[in-house]
């Protein structure tokens, strides 16, 4: 009866992202999304994503494998999601490898292999260099 929480842009949706959610949702019976919102990339990255926080929520949230979704507003509110939705387990990709470990005081912390060879980012550059 475990909840599983994890955090993401998920901007240009690809099978990375379905591959970690699958792996998430299986480690519980519930699993939570927090999907960053568009301000909070901005202020990471200086540039907005492709696809505008709503349409990523929608996509997100019409997954079978997501059970609720929410709009991560701040990084520094992560303890704070952990405790509103209860969650028992905090799912990272072991690109955050350690780097979520201070919260193992409210919930495990487990970290999933990202699927290689694909990214947003990598995404974005190859049909850039298309055209
Ligand atoms: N992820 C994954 N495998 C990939 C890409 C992403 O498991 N090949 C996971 C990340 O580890 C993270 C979640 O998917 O837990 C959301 O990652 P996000 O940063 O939104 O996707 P990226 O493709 O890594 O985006 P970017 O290139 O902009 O960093």
């Amino acid at each position: 009866m475990k909840t599983v929480i994890t955090f993401g842009t998920f901007d240009v949706f690809h099978v990375g992202h379905v591959r970690i959610l699958e792996r998430a949702a299986a480690l519980g019976c519930r699993l939570v999304v927090g999907v960053s919102s568009d301000a909070l990339n901005f202020s990471k990255k200086q540039r907005y994503p492709i696809y505008g926080e709503q349409d990523r929520l929608h996509i997100i949230s019409a997954l079978g494998c997501v059970s609720d979704v929410f709009l991560e507003q701040s990084l520094e509110l992560k303890g704070q999601y952990i405790k509103q939705y209860k969650a028992d387990i905090l799912v990272m990709g072991d690109d955050w490898q350690g780097k979520f470990d201070h919260y193992s005081h409210l919930c495990e912390v487990v970290y999933l292999p990202r699927t290689p060879s694909i990214s947003t980012t990598e995404i974005i550059e190859v049909v850039k260099d298309r055209h």
